[in-house]
């Protein structure tokens, strides 16, 4: 078996992936990059670690053909909220970081992972049930990357021959490593400000519906998507997948049943709300339960309870925790 090559792998869904990959495939066999350099200590730098700048063709190249890569998860990119502040650095890396993937996967015939987003839906797409395919036309720039690489990727299969296949997320919520700049970042801030505070201020709209997984069942429909059956696969690229959706006011209240007594209130942030405002309240993931059987595990109380057993004992041993 081929490497594979995680681009972006100390983010919020690299971490989490490179240890699952490891797990499946054995350590050797997978190889973190980043635009960092690997914390010593942390479970990514237990294996092989690469500096990779993926909007530079010559380094993506080299780490593909030093490591013999048969299949690339490309997971580096801005997310919506700081893409809307730097829309430029987003168009830069969201676009030219797949780029230069998706060429080197062509040259050396690699297979590709490439994570789109309820992102690429935008304000005149169908908010309930949003269908497989249906109208994007996203007003964020973040959106824009997202649309453009699902069109990249599709082209690259169409034309090349690259197995690129992709998934649109939805917010994920995870206790390992925290999201960086998206608009559903409150949904993982939520769960810290309840262990520690009790109190949570948040910047969406208390009736704001967005889709919503948990991070185990996000990085298990990217390994079945990846090793799914090439001949069922009517779209290969860009599945709306969801687990759950809720509002602010959901969410705190499948916290106060674990956390009695836990408040939240609002100070709405305009520039989230409207990018949030944007997105579908509910997508319709059946051509992925059709086409590569996706099932989600985890639903919102099963979900709460699970991220509040994991991230109290971790709060307390960072010292973040009166105990
Ligand atoms: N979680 C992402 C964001 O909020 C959406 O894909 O930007």
């Amino acid at each position: 078996m081929k490497r594979i090559l995680v681009t972006g792998a100390l983010g919020q869904i690299g971490s989490e992936l490179v240890i699952q990959l490891r797990e499946r495939y054995g350590v050797d066999r997978v190889v973190a990059s980043d635009v960092r350099i690997a914390p010593a200590g942390e479970a990514v730098s237990e294996g092989p670690f690469e500096y990779v700048d993926c909007t530079l063709h010559e380094q993506v190249n080299d780490a593909v053909r030093r490591y013999e890569v048969g299949t690339i998860y490309h997971l580096a990119a801005l997310l919506s909220a700081v893409a809307e502040e730097k829309p430029h650095v987003a168009w830069q890396l969201n676009m030219g970081g797949l780029y230069q993937v998706l060429e080197v996967a062509r040259r050396y015939g690699c297979s590709v992972f490439h994570p789109s987003s309820i992102g690429s839906f935008g304000p005149e797409t169908p908010k309930e049930l949003t269908p497989q395919d249906t109208l994007q036309r996203p007003t964020t720039m973040y959106g824009v990357t997202k649309v453009s690489g699902e069109l990249l990727c599709d082209y690259y299969f169409r034309r090349f021959g690259v197995d690129a296949r992709g998934l649109r997320f939805p917010g994920l919520i995870s206790y390992l490593v925290p999201p960086g700049g998206g608009t559903t970042d409150y949904a993982v801030e939520i769960f810290y400000e309840a262990i520690k505070h009790r109190r949570y201020q948040c910047y969406l709209r208390s009736d704001t519906c967005l889709d919503m997984m948990y991070m185990p069942d996000a990085i298990r429909a990217t390994i079945e998507l990846m090793e799914a059956d090439p001949s069922r696969l009517e779209h290969r690229n860009a599945f709306n997948i969801t687990a759950m959706n809720f509002t602010p006011e959901q969410l705190a209240k499948a916290i106060r049943q674990e956390i009695p007594g836990f408040e939240i209130d609002y100070r709405v942030d305009p520039v989230r709300q409207a990018i949030a405002d944007s997105w579908p309240d509910c997508l319709d993931d059946s051509a992925a339960r059709y086409e590569w059987d996706w099932r989600p595990e985890f639903d919102l109380p099963a979900m709460t309870r699970d991220i509040l057993t994991h991230l109290r004992p971790k709060l307390e041993l960072q010292g973040e925790l009166q105990v």
